[in-house]
């Protein structure tokens, strides 16, 4: 696992932009293949997704031939509501850059059947090809997507209980009424985002402290779902100095030396 230390959320949402608009070029150089890649929401990538937007507009990067799909949605919410996660990728991704509308994928919080959405969900990113890169986020509780404390890791897409936690941590963006907060949700699993050729999980401010203590220095667990990651040959957890606050001091320094030594 690499840990990737910036000053501040900025330079690391640049850091990530870039690092993934590098992806998508490279494996553009070599085969037609689309390149598929896994995408999340919440305040964090805001940033990520505002320089992913720039670098489209100044010819940087194209997401003409990227088939992308999102790691989670809640259940019952309506497409339309403000707060469901359609909405939000529309608003800060897909309605600035070129990916075409049949390549964009997002699980179904309404659907009829919600165990054949999952598993048409998982068939689809296979027959897509599986994932070059998953890029996520982390809950304060070391959720990874919504896959909260004791979810397995070899989970896969399926309909899950938020936590209390969740719900009044999300209560933000739903009038801070923790009522308002719909009590399931859709979410890849952890097996599925392992699933992919790299992860790259974004984390920022002093919130995601004792998550990232626990997912980089703890066991792997299913108490702290993005432990999981540990297991993963290519993982990256992008940081900012908050977000590593409660790391011990000589892994703090041994993930600057590799920052340092291989340039990233
Ligand atoms: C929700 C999402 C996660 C996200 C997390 C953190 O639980 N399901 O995918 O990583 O929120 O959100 P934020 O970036 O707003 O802190």
């Amino acid at each position: 696992m690499k840990v990737v230390i910036r000053n501040n959320s900025a330079e690391g949402s640049i850091w990530a932009a870039h690092y993934i608009a590098e992806k998508i070029n490279a494996k553009a150089k070599v085969t037609d293949k689309p390149f598929v890649i896994g995408l999340c929401t919440g305040s964090t990538p805001i940033e990520t997704y505002a320089e992913l937007i720039r670098m489209v507009k100044a010819g940087e990067v194209s997401f003409k031939n990227v088939i992308s799909f999102n790691m989670d949605e809640y259940v019952g919410l309506p497409e339309s509501h403000p707060e469901s996660y359609h909405s939000f990728m529309h608003k800060y991704l897909f309605d600035q850059i070129d990916e075409k509308p049949e390549n964009i994928h997002i699980l179904n919080g309404n659907a009829k059947d919600p165990v054949a959405e999952c598993e048409a969900y998982e068939k689809a990113i296979v027959d897509a090809g599986g994932f070059d890169l998953f890029l996520g986020g982390v809950g304060e509780d070391g959720h990874i997507a919504f896959n909260e404390p004791f979810s397995s890791l070899q989970s896969r897409t399926r309909v899950v209980t938020l936590t209390y936690d969740t719900r009044v941590v999300n209560a933000r963006f739903f009038d801070n009424d923790f009522n308002k907060v719909p009590a399931q949700a859709m979410t890849v699993g952890v097996a599925t985002v392992l699933s992919a050729k790299e992860v790259v999980i974004l984390a920022f401010g002093h919130k995601k402290a004792r998550a990232i203590k626990d997912a980089i220095e703890g066991p792997m667990s299913h108490y702290c779902t993005l432990s999981g990651l540990q297991g993963h040959p290519a993982g990256t957890i992008v940081c900012d100095e908050l977000s590593v606050g409660e790391l011990k001091v000589n892994s703090y320094r041994y993930f600057k030396a590799v920052e340092e030594a291989e340039n990233l």
